[in-house]
């Protein structure tokens, strides 16, 4: 099929269309599933929202993997990350995404597993300039959708980044992602925004920074000369970070931390069998426990509860910690 003939996604905006900055929520394996992304949302709806990370081919073979990725209307503009190393696997599971009506795709080449990394896919192609720009042509040919790519500073250092970023946006990449570490660094140290600064100058794309952007305002103070910032650990049990006004000193209201954490949970039950909803909301429920005032005792307790309404009812609870629910729960 050529992109002339395409019918979906009707609109699918370019990124010169997006305002600036583009604040984007990272890609976090195990975490950033349709409910997490829409509760996200519901604290900032210009946030651009990207899927957990997903193998191309794990995809074409799998209706579980195809279910992972569903997402709902609201949640656009939504853009899948594929990883893997197959430039047709990767093309033919964009052409079938792109009917079900993504945003884009997004390639990843950053992450540093060690599994991952040997079977030459994530930080692996940042090893093969050739072979990462033959997966965007292919991706970039195969579909009318905008293809970006999410990599680090280099393999041990960011010598290369420029002429491999460059090689990218050759080959078709339309927007490029830059988590400020190198493969060695995995998640060590702090991120180094100096050089994706100066990858912007030399590329003809737009360019979002990543690493250890704390909330909103500090994605602000880093921004310099980029289009954009991508938010990823600090919004895990805290998705405020992503509401401009929030300051760590000035958090919302415990009431309006609560009814986000209900509907979160809620939107997890519809989403999933109850036997995965409940144990896959406790690692959110750990992340959102760690602000509120109560004895470990309690937070305990309230972890090892099965039922959602009990769940429910300690939620409760908390929201009457303080006051009425605040803007933030809106
Ligand atoms: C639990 C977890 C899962 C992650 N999964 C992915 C992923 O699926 N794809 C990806 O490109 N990066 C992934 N990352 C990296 C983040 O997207 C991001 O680049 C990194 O955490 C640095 O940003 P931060 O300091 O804002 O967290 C993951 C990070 C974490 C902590």
């Amino acid at each position: 099929m050529t992109a002339e003939t395409k019918s979906y996604p009707p609109a699918a905006p370019r990124w010169a269309e997006f305002p600036r900055p583009i604040v984007c929520l990272a890609p976090m394996d195990g975490y950033t599933d349709s409910p997490f992304r829409r509760v996200v949302r519901r604290v900032n709806p210009g946030v651009v929202l990207f899927s957990e990370f997903t193998s191309a081919e794990g995809f074409l073979r799998s209706g579980k993997v195809k279910q992972r990725l569903a997402f709902q209307a609201d949640e656009q503009p939504y853009f899948v990350q594929l990883f893997g190393s197959d430039p047709a696997a990767f093309a033919e599971a964009a052409r079938e995404l792109e009917q079900q009506g993504v945003t884009g795709i997004d390639i990843n080449m950053g992450c540093p597993a060690k599994k991952i990394v040997a079977s030459q896919h994530g930080s692996g192609l940042m090893k093969d300039v050739a072979a990462a720009a033959r997966i965007v042509e292919r991706v970039a040919g195969a579909c009318a959708l905008q293809v970006s790519v999410k990599t680090r500073l280099g393999w041990s250092d960011a010598s290369g980044l420029v002429p491999f970023a460059r090689a990218l946006t050759s080959a078709g990449a339309s927007l490029v992602t830059i988590h400020g570490r190198t493969y060695n660094q995995a998640f060590h140290g702090q991120a180094d925004w100096e050089p994706i600064y100066r990858l912007k100058e030399a590329l003809p794309v737009p360019v979002i920074g990543n690493g250890d952007v704390a909330c909103h305002a500090d994605g602000l103070a880093r921004l310099g000369n980029l289009d954009g910032f991508m938010i990823g650990r600090a919004a895990i049990g805290n998705p405020w970070v992503f509401d401009p006004a929030w300051r760590e000193e000035n958090p919302p209201s415990w009431a309006a931390k609560a009814r986000l954490m209900e509907a979160h949970f809620q939107w997890m039950l519809e989403d999933r069998p109850l036997r995965r909803a409940v144990p896959e909301f406790r690692k959110h429920l750990a992340g959102y426990l760690k602000g509120f005032p109560m004895a470990r005792r309690v937070k305990t307790e309230l972890l090892t509860l099965t039922d959602p309404d009990d769940i429910f009812r300690r939620m409760e609870g908390l929201a009457q910690l303080d006051g009425p629910a605040e803007r933030l729960a809106g």
